[in-house]
């Protein structure tokens, strides 16, 4: 908002916030993937002078991993409580510099997205929803207190930081190839002050690395742990939130999974200790063998994936039945024996669709009697990725283009 003396560029996000409600969301999404109409605010773009080699790049992208390497470049806005956000650039990579002080370090103040750029066969790059994950990324910031970023800063810097490590999406052999360029944004309560109140200076930044399929194994079915001591979310709580808190508290629960040979870990409910909820970094569905289609229901201990929702969708173009609701333990456990349930999966932007083989307890193992045969998953995922990758029609309009 403007204030008295507030300098000219808080006056032009003033007026550029008011552009958006102008255009209609179809408008938007073809404006903002076009790079005209809506005006944001421009990247002031500092290169390295000491890029990574051409071909010491290519060898990363040959076989990137998960998170290991980053690009040349990181996207950075500012904001202060006087000036708002400003001073949108695009910088080289590296260390940052933090007051040990700053609000971060000490009270987690902080909140961040995943989100992917995937090249298409035409050398073209694009990005799946990226107003999906700018609508979370506020929603996530109203609840940790964090200033809010509009749809053209939080595209513009994926833009702006795209423009320049474009070389650092990986380009896939085939179908079967899952690469991508990983982007990160994050936003870091910054201030140098030791007191419990929400930080009046905060740095937003987007990194990129390069990302090979997220599970190893690729589409191989993963066992999950149950945690039934720790929880990952209590009502009220910042469960819908996507801030480091949350995922430093499933770490205890993510080494037992380890311990038992399981990748991922399922949390219940806190309040009754009955009701799934998701894992600790995938939401979860239930195939039913009358075609439903079943996730638990969106409460505010859960995250509402982008990948979640789009699954939705396209389960009703499959012909499957989708059904937002509470499913307990009991259910998955009955449901697996009776041969009710013929399969479940977990789904997000890192791992896509991931069946899952088992449920691994303090006391039982639950499988699929028939052994599930991941006929939807493996049919939701190749239709997903077709999406993604430009191989099949952008039909509901979820792309993107970077460059
Ligand atoms: C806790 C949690 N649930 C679900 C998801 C899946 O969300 P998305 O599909 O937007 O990646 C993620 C990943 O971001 C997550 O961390």
């Amino acid at each position: 908002m403007e204030r008295p003396g507030a300098p000219d560029n808080a006056r032009r996000y003033f007026y550029v916030s008011l552009l958006p409600s102008l255009f209609t969301p179809a408008l938007r999404r073809w404006a903002l993937a076009e790079n005209t109409l809506v005006p944001s605010a421009t990247f002031q773009t500092q290169p390295s002078n000491l890029p990574t080699a051409d071909n010491i790049r290519d060898s990363i992208l040959e076989a990137p991993g998960f998170g290991i390497h980053f690009s040349d470049h990181m996207a950075h806005i500012r904001w202060t409580l006087d000036e708002g956000w400003h001073a949108h650039g695009v910088r080289p990579y590296g260390p940052l510099t933090l007051d040990p002080a700053a609000a971060v370090l000490h009270y987690g103040q902080e909140i961040f997205e995943g989100i992917k750029a995937y090249r298409h066969a035409d050398g073209s790059v694009w990005t799946f929803r990226p107003e999906k994950n700018a609508e979370r990324f506020r929603k996530s910031a109203r609840r940790l207190a964090l200033p809010e970023l509009s749809d053209e800063d939080f595209i513009g810097a994926i833009k702006a930081l795209l423009a320049q490590d474009h070389g650092w999406v990986p380009t896939p052999a085939d179908a079967a190839d899952e690469c991508s360029l990983y982007l990160r944004p994050f936003m870091i309560a910054s201030e140098a002050f030791l007191g419990v109140r929400p930080s009046h200076e905060v740095d937003f930044y987007v990194i990129a690395s390069p990302a090979a399929a997220y599970f190893k194994g690729g589409v191989e079915p993963v066992s999950i742990w149950l945690s039934s001591h720790y929880k990952r979310a209590a009502p009220g709580g910042t469960g819908f939130a996507k801030c480091g808190g949350n995922y430093a508290a499933s770490l205890a629960a993510q080494k037992q999974a380890e311990a038992q040979h399981c990748s991922q870990v399922a949390f219940l409910d806190a309040a009754e200790n009955r009701w799934i909820e998701e894992l600790g970094g995938m939401n979860l569905f239930f195939v039913f063998k009358d075609g439903r289609l079943v996730t638990p229901r969106l409460t505010d201990t859960i995250l509402e994936g982008v990948t979640r929702d789009s699954v939705l969708t396209l389960a009703k173009d499959e012909g499957l039945t989708p059904e937002e609701r509470s499913i307990s333990l009991d259910e998955w456990r009955e449901g697996a024996a009776s041969g009710e349930i013929t399969e479940v999966f977990a789904c997000g932007t890192a791992a896509v669709i991931t069946p899952v083989s088992e449920l691994v307890t303090e006391d039982e193992r639950i499988r699929l009697s028939a052994g599930g045969d991941n006929a939807v998953a493996k049919r939701l995922r190749t239709k997903l990725l077709d999406l993604q990758y430009g191989r099949s029609e952008d039909t509901h309009g979820w792309l993107t283009r970077l460059v």
